[in-house]
């Protein structure tokens, strides 16, 4: 007959995976319960890795087996392992007063990921949360523009810059740092050097949340900006050609790689809206980003119309969201702002606050996104 001593002998000949000691030793055993010829094991143990806690399963149940139970059951107690971040492997952060983050970024170009930005600020801004705006795209900087505030320009402290204010959003851009109509041709090594630039030198204040608007594309800035700052949470926006979807799986796909929780996609010009009949019509196609989301366990986070209002708002630096909240597309803005939000409040909760002390970890197999989840 089995009792609690043998089973108690047995666990001391399983070995702690890794070192000389065995579990009984270093105290990790809890539980040890024998009813008959079932066993039921508790230990606990510091470390998170799946692979250690597995390991130790199978070598306990082996032992306790040999002893010929009828049943093993057998639970190892671990604690949750710390949640990957963007910067975790670098252990850099360049901003480290600046509470979330959030990349735009996109497969293509002109599918409206510079307007799509400047909107979701202006629109979180107007929620109550203290918003900034970075401008990344160091080769086409449009950011100034849609925010009007091309003439504007910023104000040299020392060493440092004072973001420009428009519409209740802090904003910088490479095009309000040089003169207009200037092109930028730099090498890589440059644009790494202007990114961290633009995240470091200015004062930005305390943010809850700073967009930053991406070059299109998987390069060297995404790759930049991600190991620079925690980057709370990333969106893609597309358009819904079969075209540009390609290239957006590529982009989702770099958020997984670069440890960026995916918010979701933003499908933009889904629809046209006629200005006389608020009749909705399909354009571009309609509805194909959602297939995609599902493939990458996100949402659809707006889908916003080709609407004449938008791209006059962006021409004239005056955003739709800011000139027009009365509009549908305003209002779609502003509802997709509110689930960004729900989605940075959601990864702090699983991670911590998404911009406390770094701790840089080990392994590469990350944790799940926590908003690429639902
Ligand atoms: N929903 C929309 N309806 C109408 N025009 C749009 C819409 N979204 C973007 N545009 C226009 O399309 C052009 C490209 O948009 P932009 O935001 O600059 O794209 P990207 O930053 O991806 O290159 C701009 O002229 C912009 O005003
Ligand atoms: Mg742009």
């Amino acid at each position: 007959m089995l009792n609690k001593d043998v089973v108690l002998k047995a666990l001391g000949g399983v070995k702690y995976p890794g070192f000389e000691k065995d579990i009984v030793t270093f105290g990790f055993v809890k539980s040890v319960e024998v009813s008959e010829n079932n066993v039921y094991v508790e230990v606990d143990i510091v470390s998170s890795s799946k692979e250690v806690g597995d390991e130790l399963k199978a070598n306990i149940e082996k032992e306790i087996d040999a002893l010929g139970a009828a049943r093993v059951d057998v639970v190892v107690k671990q604690p949750k392992p710390p949640v990957e971040k963007s910067n975790s492997q670098s252990g850099k952060n360049m901003a480290p007063h600046i509470k979330n983050f959030v990349m735009v970024s996109s497969g293509k170009g002109g599918v409206g990921k510079t307007t799509t930005t400047v909107n979701l600020a202006i629109a979180m801004a107007s929620q109550g949360k203290k918003v900034g705006l970075l401008d990344a795209d160091i080769y086409g900087p449009n950011v100034p523009r849609m925010m009007g505030a091309v003439d504007q320009h910023p104000e040299i402290v020392g060493q440092k810059v004072k973001p420009i204010v428009a519409y209740g959003v802090e904003m910088m851009s490479m095009g309000s740092l040089m003169e207009s109509g200037q092109s930028l041709i730099w090498r890589g090594a440059m644009i790494m050097k202007a990114i961290e630039q633009l995240l470091r030198d200015i004062l930005w204040s305390d943010l809850d949340v700073l967009f930053i608007d991406m070059p299109p594309g998987t390069g060297d800035a995404q790759l930049t900006l991600a190991q620079s700052v925690p980057v709370t949470a990333g969106i893609c926006v597309t358009t819904p050609q079969q075209v540009a979807l390609d290239d957006t799986e590529r982009s989702l796909d770099m958020f997984q790689k670069l440890h960026i929780p995916i918010a979701g996609i933003m499908e933009n010009m889904s629809g046209f809206i006629c200005p006389e009949t608020h009749k909705e019509y399909d354009i571009f196609g309609k509805g194909t980003t959602k297939p995609l989301a599902e493939k990458f366990e996100t949402i659809v986070i707006g889908e916003i119309p080709i609407e004449p209002a938008v791209r006059e708002g962006g021409d004239a630096g005056k955003p739709v969201t800011f000139f027009h909240p009365e509009s549908e597309t305003a209002k779609r803005y502003q509802a997709s702002a509110r689930k960004l939000w729900e989605c940075i409040e959601k990864v702090n909760e699983e991670g911590g606050a998404s911009n406390e002390a770094i701790q840089p970890t080990m392994g590469i197999n990350g944790s799940p996104s926590a908003c690429s989840q639902h």
